[in-house]
Parts: structure tokens; C-alpha cells; sequence
């Protein structure tokens, strides 16, 4: 049995617990929690050990902690890192490294310069086998893992038949639960956006994709516009649908009014956390224009990277094959059946 440790307790590293505590193949050291607020009381309601920083113990001495995190990590085999942009970094360097711990990074990492976490930006879909045995690997964010998705699908079918992707990222201010974070009213522009490199470091460096992005004041869900321009051979709406059929962790949807249907159908039938998990094709938005294709997917911004972690981890920890990995970690996302409930919830009519 391999020991797992959750460093951060926010919007990412919550729902990473919440899964992989139903692991048998995992003992769970427990959580890293850095603040002394209202989340704590609700990791230990919820039965998870509370480690917190070794200096700053005292700060929580209204709640029952197990211990320090330095000393949790001394016993875990692995720890992922749910830690605010950048800081996975940090952590690294004072403290997974000394130890020699896998160690998964979040989105809000870099795989370039000095501060980069690791050579290698995970995308299970792509590169599964790249993050076998590997000590330090990051895990991309939640718009470049969609993106892997439907990217990946459509140059295995059609190749070199296409010219170039350009993609307009539209994308959320804030998740659910980040109840103290105002959503301003203004439309964003994100300037020099990582994503377009985050995917190239593993679709290519010369990979014909071109990616823009503005943020929006809603919390429910990214929207990703993509034309998709074609040299020849430029297939019908109905073939492009086609390829997506079987993919793991892509609805196609064709009733959404908007992305808070999707989620208010998640809370509906009780999904953890209200997350998918997935990214959702809106199909009835899809056009075929001269030798171009435009479409649209909603990304769960939460939900999508959770059990990418869980294959990740599995890679690192086991070293099991692509198919092992997502067989387990079916069991515990349920992922099948999410689709499959999706699409008869928002069938074509
Ligand atoms: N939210 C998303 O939709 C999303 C999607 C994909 C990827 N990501 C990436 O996932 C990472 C985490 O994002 P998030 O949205 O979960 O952030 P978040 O909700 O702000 O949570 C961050 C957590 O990190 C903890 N923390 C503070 N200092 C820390 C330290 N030195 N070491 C470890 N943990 C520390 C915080 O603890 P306290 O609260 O106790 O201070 C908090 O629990 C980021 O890299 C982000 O880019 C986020």
C-alpha cells in the first residue's frame, strides 16, 4: 500500500481527497492545510488528518491536528501538490526534493525556465506512458487538459488533412465555492495566455494552434470556441461528432442552453462536488463553413483535472499501463455513466 499526502485543501486539492480516500490501493496520510478558517473544521469533519506548518502550529490550537507537515511527508511515498500558483515551486524545492517523493504540480505551475517543476506536463490522453516512473511531474490546468482532449482525437483521425486550430478560451472568473471571491463585472483580456505553449509542450512545438483568451463574470464552467481549418478532405459535422463517440471524458450534448444547465443537472443527480469531470461538446453549435469546422466545448474547470491526477498518480506510484490505470480510475469517477446520463439528459430532441 502506498502513502498519499494532499498538500492544499482548496477548490483542487478538496476534491482530490474526496476520491482517492475510496482508493484501496492508497493509504491516505491525510491533508496540508496552511490557514486556521472554517476549512479545517470541515477536512476533520469529514475524517481527513490535518497537518500544518511546522512553525505555524500554534495558530491552530482551536482544532485537533495530527501533526506537522513536514513530518507527514517524511512518511508519504507521494504527495500531490494543490498549492496556489507558483508556490508548488517553492515547495518543491524546500521540501519534496530533500526528501525524494513523487510529487504531482497543478496547472498553475510552469515546465519552462527556472522555476520550472518538471520536464514534463501531463495530459493522459497524449503522453500516459512519458509520466511512468517519473519523480516530479505537472499536472496541466484545466483549459489545457480540455483542449488535450479534443485535440488529440481529431489529429489521430484526421492528420495531416488539417491546417490549423484557433481556439478563443472563454474563460470563468471564479469557481462555486470561492464564495470570497468577487465576480467583477467586465470581460477580461488575458494577455499572453500560457495555455497555446502549455498544449505544445506535448501536441508539438510547431503544432498549427493559435489560442487567445478573454475571462467572463460567471463561475460556471470555461468555454472553448475552435475552428478547426482543413487542407482537404474536410469531414461532415455528422464524421467530426463521430470521433468523439468513444472518448473517454467528452459528452456530446446538443439540448445545453448554457454551461449552469450542466451543472444544475451535475447537483441534480448528486455528482461530487457538482463536477463532470468532463468537457461537454455543444454539438447543436457546430458549423461547417467552406474548408473550416467551428465548434464549441464547456470544460469543467474543477472536475476535469481530478481524475487526471488519479492516472497520474498511478503512473508515478504503480507504473501501470494506460488501460490499467483508467480501468481503476473508472471505478472510482464513474465517468461512463456521467456520459451516458449527459447525453440522454440533453439529447438531440
Ligand atoms: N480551481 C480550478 O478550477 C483549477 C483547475 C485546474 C488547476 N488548478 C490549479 O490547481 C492549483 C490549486 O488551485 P485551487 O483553485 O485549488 O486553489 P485554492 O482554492 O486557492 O486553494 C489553494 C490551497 O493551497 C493551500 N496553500 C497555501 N499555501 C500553501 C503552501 N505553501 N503549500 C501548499 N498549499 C498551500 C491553501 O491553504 P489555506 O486555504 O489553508 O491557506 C489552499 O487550501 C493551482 O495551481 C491552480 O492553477 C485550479
Amino acid at each position: 500500500m502506498k502513502k498519499v499526502f494532499i498538500n492544499g485543501y482548496g477548490s483542487i486539492g478538496s476534491r482530490i481527497i474526496q476520491f482517492i480516500k475510496d482508493d484501496p490501493e492508497i493509504e491516505l496520510v491525510g491533508i496540508g492545510k496552511y490557514s486556521p478558517d472554517s476549512k479545517v473544521r470541515d477536512a476533520l469533519d469529514r475524517g481527513y488528518k490535518v497537518y500544518v506548518p511546522e512553525k505555524n502550529q500554534n495558530a491552530f490550537s482551536d482544532f485537533s491536528i495530527a501533526g506537522n507537515i513536514e513530518s507527514a511527508l517524511d512518511e508519504s511515498d507521494l504527495v500531490i501538490d494543490a498549492s496556489p500558483g507558483g508556490t508548488g515551486f517553492k515547495n518543491k524545492k524546500l521540501f519534496y526534493e530533500p526528501r525524494n517523493i513523487f510529487s504531482i504540480y497543478q496547472g498553475g505551475e510552469t515546465i519552462d525556465g527556472e522555476n520550472a517543476v518538471s520536464d514534463i506536463l501531463f495530459n493522459s490522453r497524449v503522453n500516459y506512458n512519458d509520466a511512468v516512473g517519473k519523480k516530479h511531474v505537472m499536472q496541466g490546468s484545466c483549459n489545457v487538459t480540455g483542449m488535450g482532449r479534443i485535440l488529440e482525437p481529431l489529429r489521430k483521425n484526421f492528420g495531416s488533412s488539417i491546417k490549423r486550430f484557433d481556439v478563443t478560451l472563454v474563460r470563468r472568473w471564479a469557481d462555486i465555492e470561492q464564495t470570497d471571491k468577487d465576480v467583477t463585472d467586465t470581460i477580461e483580456l488575458t494577455q499572453s495566455p500560457h495555455h497555446g505553449e502549455d498544449v505544445k509542450s506535448y501536441f508539438g512545438k510547431d503544432s498549427p494552434l493559435f489560442v487567445r483568451a478573454i475571462k467572463v463574470p460567471t463561475r460556471q464552467m470555461h468555454l472553448h470556441i475552435m475552428d478547426i481549418r482543413f487542407n482537404d478532405n474536410i469531414p461532415s459535422v455528422d464524421e467530426l461528432h463521430d470521433i468523439f463517440k468513444n472518448e473517454y471524458g467528452v459528452a456530446t450534448l446538443w439540448a445545453a442552453k448554457g454551461t449552469k444547465d450542466i451543472r444544475d443537472f451535475a447537483e441534480k443527480l448528486d455528482f461530487s462536488f457538482k463536477d463532470t469531470n468532463m468537457i461537454h461538446i455543444h454539438a447543436n453549435m457546430t458549423q461547417k463553413i467552406d474548408d473550416t469546422i467551428q465548434i464549441m466545448y464547456s470544460d469543467d474547470q474543477t472536475g476535469i483535472v481530478i481524475p487526471e491526477n488519479h492516472m497520474l498518480m498511478q503512473a508515478m506510484l504503480f507504473e501501470k499501463s494506460y488501460e490499467d490505470a483508467a480501468k481503476h480510475t473508472e471505478k472510482l469517477f464513474n465517468m461512463s455513466k456521467k456520459k451516458e446520463l449527459l447525453e440522454s439528459n440533453f439529447g438531440k430532441n
